[in-house]
């Protein structure tokens, strides 16, 4: 019998060009895909939201947006698309980078649009950085319980291995990421990826969430096509449309 599945969305949180972010993104979603157990009466499908297309606007609602509980109610037609799609989501996986020890602005912007939108689904968080991003994690999570998500216990923070590597993903180079590769970079937090992951899937599952849709199979697929069309692997230089500004002087 088909299982219900859980829509997750996969939220690539910088809106630079070019980024490295949906090329971290796919590295995780592939590390999720080969450690999977499937072991939940729930099957995840997965889709990428990109907060640099979605392109908000600083946040310009005249309502708190925790009193309102029905999105048709938002003065604007942006906040209620946001609040449509956000909606449609059970769980979130946002794949973030550390910008001057915190996380980007347009997140922070994303998120206080919207509060019910988000109050009681489990959230995790993949961080990276210099040293993987650990304080834009914590800063985050502290913010992912304010608007009421269930963040997971542990996060995951990649740290790119060299300072050249760094400068290399600023500039969206191919960083060769494989998320099946069990000697690659990152290879020995593919587990770590798969374990926050389950305890996620454990989170969705004790929340009894998932719609009764038919699905025959775990659907990494589409997810990972959509952020292949971001991120050319193999290309140099991404999706870059020119350079953007590189950081390496600290965490
Ligand atoms: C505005 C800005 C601030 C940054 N601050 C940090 C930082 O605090 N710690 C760190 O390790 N890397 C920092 N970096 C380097 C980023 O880790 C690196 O540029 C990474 O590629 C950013 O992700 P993105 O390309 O997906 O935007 C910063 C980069 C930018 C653009």
């Amino acid at each position: 019998m088909a299982k219900s599945v859980a829509k997750v969305a996969v939220v690539i949180c910088s809106n630079r060009k070019p980024r490295a972010n949906p090329q971290i993104a796919n590295f995780v979603l592939e590390a999720i895909e080969s450690t999977y157990q499937d072991r939940w009466s729930l099957e995840p499908s997965f889709k990428v939201i990109d907060l640099a297309e979605r392109n908000l606007p600083f946040f310009d609602e005249p309502d708190v947006p925790s009193q309102i509980h029905d999105y048709t109610k938002y003065a604007h037609a942006h906040t209620r698309e946001w609040s449509q799609e956000v909606q449609s989501y059970d769980a979130f996986i946002f794949v973030c980078p550390q910008y001057n020890w915190g996380y980007p602005a347009v997140l922070k912007n994303a998120i206080d649009y919207l509060y019910n939108e988000w109050k009681g689904k489990p959230a995790m968080i993949v961080s990276y950085g210099g040293h993987g991003g650990g304080r834009a994690a914590g800063q985050l999570r502290q913010v992912l319980c304010g608007v009421h998500m269930i963040p997971t216990k542990k996060h995951v923070e990649l740290a790119f291995p060299s300072r050249s590597v760094l400068l290399e993903a600023a500039y969206g180079k191919d960083l060769g990421l494989d998320g099946f590769n069990a000697k690659g970079t990152w290879a020995s937090q593919r587990k770590e990826i798969g374990d926050v992951f389950a305890e996620m899937m454990d989170l969705l599952t004790s929340n009894k969430v998932g719609k009764a849709l038919k699905s025959a199979a775990v659907t990494f697929g589409y997810a990972k096509e959509e952020l292949r069309k971001k991120f050319k692997k193999g290309s140099t230089a991404g999706e870059a449309t020119g350079r953007g500004e590189a950081r390496s002087d600290d965490e």
